[in-house]
């Protein structure tokens, strides 16, 4: 894909990012409908269908060769390695948006046979975008992120991880486990993976752990994440090359080492 198409592409998808957070925010004006999938822990309102319609629509009409993968009704088209495929999760954190209306966001990644392009990930009610295109660097709002180059240890760093994972007996159990949750600074969890990803991309977090990531949830973020220099990977320490679903290690590049010695300590 070459530069012009990317900036093209860049600016298109941004303005449809912002008209998507606008109707958001007119529905939350209105009462929600909110339905269980997987689980009683699994939700999707009538904004996250919306949201998807709005886009596929906006992709179809604009882009008709292009593939969407997006989560809550096109999540079973294959992946065209050859052409361009936008992975699109519509409301991430959908259990924020439920009970705290913020703290979610929109996530769209563009890939070119199988390469990343363009990420963003929005969090709609604070009005915080953030972007990439690749190659030219990561930018929150119009502001260029800074590269992940700074010394940080594992002591000395965030760590973010869903309370719910870690008290599975089967990992909790694990000595591993236990020496990096004492071995770090602090633990924090947001409940959207997208702006998690994206923290560890602005160096809030050092690192944030996922058994199970859908490629909606990290597409985008992966982007981003590595315009800063950021790590991504699988918790066993090999690259993600295809956009499945995927435990993931995001982090830090300095702490990725250490962390992937102790989680496979115990797994
Ligand atoms: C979920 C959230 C959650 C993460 C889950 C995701 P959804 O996405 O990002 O924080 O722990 O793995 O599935 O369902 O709100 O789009
Ligand atoms: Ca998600
Ligand atoms: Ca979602």
């Amino acid at each position: 894909m070459n530069l012009t198409i990317r900036h093209e592409l860049f600016e298109q998808t941004k303005m449809w990012i912002r008209e998507a957070g606008i109707l958001i925010k007119e529905k939350l004006n209105e009462p929600l409908l909110v339905n269980t999938k997987s689980s009683k822990n699994d939700l999707v309102t009538e904004i996250d269908k919306s949201i998807e319609a709005f886009f596929v629509k906006k992709i179809t009409e604009t882009y008709p060769n292009d593939v969407i993968l997006s989560e809550e009704s096109l999540n079973d088209t294959l992946i065209d390695n050859k052409g361009v495929t936008w992975i699109i999760d519509p409301i991430d954190g959908t259990m924020n948006l439920v009970h705290q209306q913020s703290d979610f966001a929109i996530s769209v990644g563009i890939y070119d046979s199988g390469v990343g392009e363009i990420g963003f990930i929005y969090d709609v009610m604070n009005d915080q975008l953030y972007s990439a295109v690749r190659g030219k660097g990561a930018f929150k709002n119009n502001v260029q992120m800074k590269k992940l180059d700074e010394h940080l240890t594992l002591d000395k760093s965030l760590l973010c991880v869903n309370p719910r994972w870690l008290c599975k007996q089967k990992f909790f159990d694990k000595n591993g486990l236990r020496k990096m949750i004492s071995s770090v600074h602090g633990i924090r969890y947001y409940g959207a993976a997208t702006l998690q990803i994206a923290y560890v991309a602005e160096g809030k977090l050092g690192a944030y752990l996922s058994m199970s990531l859908e490629p909606w949830d990290y597409a985008a973020g992966k982007i981003i994440l590595q315009e800063v220099g950021g790590v991504i990977s699988k918790v066993d320490g090999t690259p993600i090359n295809s956009l499945v679903k995927e435990s993931c290690i995001v982090c830090h590049p300095q702490i990725h080492q250490e962390l992937v010695k102790l989680l496979n300590s115990h797994i």
